[in-house]
């Protein structure tokens, strides 16, 4: 029988040890808030009574915590001993360097981590679509791989544990600013009278960015910042008349203030008739 162990019990840990016992997997959990394991053991799983008997109860630790003081906070209480051999497939977000740290500390211990990056919320666990960032020993995850796939399908990004994070924390960085221009230009719509209903298709076009990524990543590839359909210029008077819109909306104007002093910061530098992408020799600085 398949099995695989399960540590942390969060909503996206329950989702995970759910989907192993879906697909027929003997699942041993532990959790630092035991009676989160509830409706798993009732459902069939094992709890175990300490971090060291689920660590050694299968080859496959998966990790789903909140940080990585988190992962130490729990797999310090089990003896170096109990890793050896082990592949801890650690999806915690964090820093790449915590990833990395992390899989030298697994290291010394003779267990390898396969650091890892979950693209989509718990209810998407198991489903069609669902993707996962994945870093470290192609060895070790061809050797899991159909056990990682139960959670969703992989995205090998190379060797390096750090990598995976990385992934995970550029979208994250695009992911969480989109998602709050979202509801900042709904707290204006909502201050002129607009519904989120009626805003609803006029927002899903605008934050659909497709065109403008692919227009804009060969040329950035290339160095050419050239403004030939926009211009640093252009965006600060666009952002200005925005922000202006926003203050007289009565609502709270310090994000497009930030995006607005970006274009105001590379026109002063000179760049005012350069295309936007400039803006990322101005954020690199
Ligand atoms: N939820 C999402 O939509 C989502 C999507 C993609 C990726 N992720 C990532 O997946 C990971 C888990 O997500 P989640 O939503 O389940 O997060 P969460 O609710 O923050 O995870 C909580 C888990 O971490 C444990 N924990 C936290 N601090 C601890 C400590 N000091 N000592 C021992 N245990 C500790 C909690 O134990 P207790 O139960 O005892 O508190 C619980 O098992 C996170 O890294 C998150 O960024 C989440």
């Amino acid at each position: 029988m398949n099995s695989v162990t399960v540590i942390g019990l969060g909503p996206m840990g329950q989702a995970m040890a759910h989907a192993y016992l879906d697909s027929g997997y003997d699942v041993t959990v532990w959790n630092r808030t035991a009676a989160k394991a509830d409706d798993l053991v009732a459902r069939g799983a094992r709890l175990a009574p300490s971090v060291e008997a689920a660590v050694t109860a299968n080859d496959l630790v998966v990790l789903s915590l909140t940080d990585y003081d988190a992962v130490y906070a729990i797999l310090e209480q089990a003896p170096p001993a109990a890793f050896a051999g082990r592949t801890v497939a650690n999806l915690t977000s964090d820093t790449p360097d915590k990833a990395r740290k992390a899989a030298a500390w697994l290291a010394e211990r003779g267990a390898v981590q396969i650091t890892g990056g979950v693209q989509v919320p718990p209810p998407l666990i198991g489903k069609e679509g669902a993707e996962t960032y994945y870093s470290g020993p192609e060895d070790a995850i061809e050797t899991h791989r159909a056990a990682l796939e139960v959670l969703t399908r992989i995205d090998h990004l190379g060797e390096d544990p750090g990598l995976a994070a990385l992934f995970y924390q550029i979208g994250m960085d695009m992911f969480w600013t989109g998602l709050v221009s979202y509801l900042h230009a709904q707290a204006v719509a909502e201050a002129n009278g607009i519904s989120a209903e009626r805003f609803l298709p006029n927002a899903v076009k605008t934050m659909d960015f497709r065109y403008f990524l692919e227009y804009y990543a060969p040329r950035i590839a290339a160095g050419n910042h050239e403004g030939q359909v926009e211009r640093v210029a252009m965006g600060v008077a666009s952002m200005e008349h925005v922000l202006h819109t926003v203050e007289a909306s009565g609502v709270d104007g310090s994000l497009p203030a930030t995006v607005l002093d970006l274009f105001r910061r590379a026109a002063a530098e000179g760049y005012g008739e350069d295309s936007l992408t400039r803006l990322i020799e101005v954020l690199k600085r």
